[in-house]
């Protein structure tokens, strides 16, 4: 099936925009950057990167006839957020699992940020010890069985709407709505990088782009800090996705790049390339990057350009995929 024939659920005020970073490429003395804003094209909750990937599993969701949505992610998961925020605007409820991915410091980890949002919206959170796993988890399954024990009907959503079936086909589009902008916007980008964990992102990405006439490198900068599972989920679910929407070839190898470098030793914790870069963003642009992925993206973005790894005369595309309201739950990082 093609594409445009998977059903999809608006949730967006229309493509996400995209803006050129000027001052940001004037202090990198290389490459132009331009950056493309998934955090600033819902509505919903400060939208965010799983908007896009929930409006083609939302047809799904409906026709299942479920009441209760079901999720799972870190104590500041995004995805979470958005997902309480989706049960909302359809009238359902949602039910998260909110593991302890993070062994963070700030008193209010569990309290600010986005489970307050999450807890705002109407979800119940179910705070779980269990560390960082990107996989299909125990406690998400729990969850589901708990709530067909109460004679609710649930819908599962795996950690960041990647192990669906569906979750490749936001950015399957993303890439899409790239090709018409640079159409409208006469640019070439001929280097996207977007942070990868989940790998759905990332992986739908290179589906998408897959299936478009000029190359170009789409690179995923991990910021799990657990390489191999992430490289091989963005690999599986990138063919996955391209199966899905009839590409016609097998993906190449060369096709899906996960760079290590800038996601330290361990998901959620920013080292100080993370916080150089969004002091950065932030200062020479008043772009708001956070602590657990886009600032470890943007980290890998300064580097690549700096190094003329990217070389001079690309056109990067820098993928903001929202996080912010996880910068409420790192407070201790930025008292001056
Ligand atoms: C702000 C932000 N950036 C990047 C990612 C990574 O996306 P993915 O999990 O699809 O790899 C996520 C979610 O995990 C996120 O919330």
């Amino acid at each position: 099936m093609a594409l445009q024939d998977f059903p999809r659920y608006s949730l967006m005020f229309g493509p996400s925009p995209v803006h050129r970073l000027d001052r940001l490429s004037a202090h990198l003395g290389g490459a132009s950057v331009w950056a493309k804003r998934e955090d600033v094209s819902s509505g919903l909750a400060y939208g965010g990167n799983k908007i896009r990937k929930l409006e083609y599993i939302v047809p799904n969701i409906l026709e299942s006839g479920a009441d209760t949505l079901v999720s799972i992610g870190g104590y500041q998961s995004n995805h979470t957020r958005q997902v309480a925020a989706l049960a909302a605007k359809l009238g359902m409820k949602a039910f998260l699992v909110q593991e302890k991915w993070v062994d963070w410091p700030d008193v209010t980890n569990d309290r600010v940020g986005n489970i307050m949002l999450s807890r705002i919206m109407g979800a119940e959170v179910r705070l779980d010890p269990a560390g960082f796993d990107i996989g299909i988890r125990d406690s998400w399954q729990q969850a589901l069985a708990d709530v067909e024990a109460r004679g609710g009907k649930p819908y599962g959503i795996p950690a960041g709407a990647s192990e669906h079936r569906l979750g490749g086909l936001g950015f399957a589009n993303w890439a899409y709505e790239v090709q018409q902008q640079e159409a409208e916007l006469e640019v070439f980008f001929d280097t996207i990088v977007v942070c990868t964990v989940t790998g759905s992102t990332h992986a739908g990405m290179i589906a998408g782009f897959a299936g478009q006439d000029r190359p170009r490198r789409v690179i995923g900068i991990d910021a799990s800090a657990t390489l191999e599972k992430t490289r091989d989920q963005v690999a599986r679910i990138a063919r996955h996705t391209a199966d899905l929407i009839d590409l016609g070839r097998d993906l190449r190898d060369d096709e899906i790049t996960v760079l290590e470098g800038w996601a330290g030793d361990l998901y959620g914790i920013p080292v100080q390339s993370t916080l150089d870069a969004i002091r950065l963003t932030g200062s020479l642009e008043g772009v708001i990057l956070d602590p657990v992925y886009e600032g470890k993206s943007m980290a890998g973005l300064i580097d690549l350009v700096s190094s003329g790894d990217i070389p001079k005369d690309s056109n990067v595309l820098y993928a903001h995929l929202g996080g912010q309201p996880a910068l409420n739950a790192y407070a201790g990082l930025f008292t001056s």
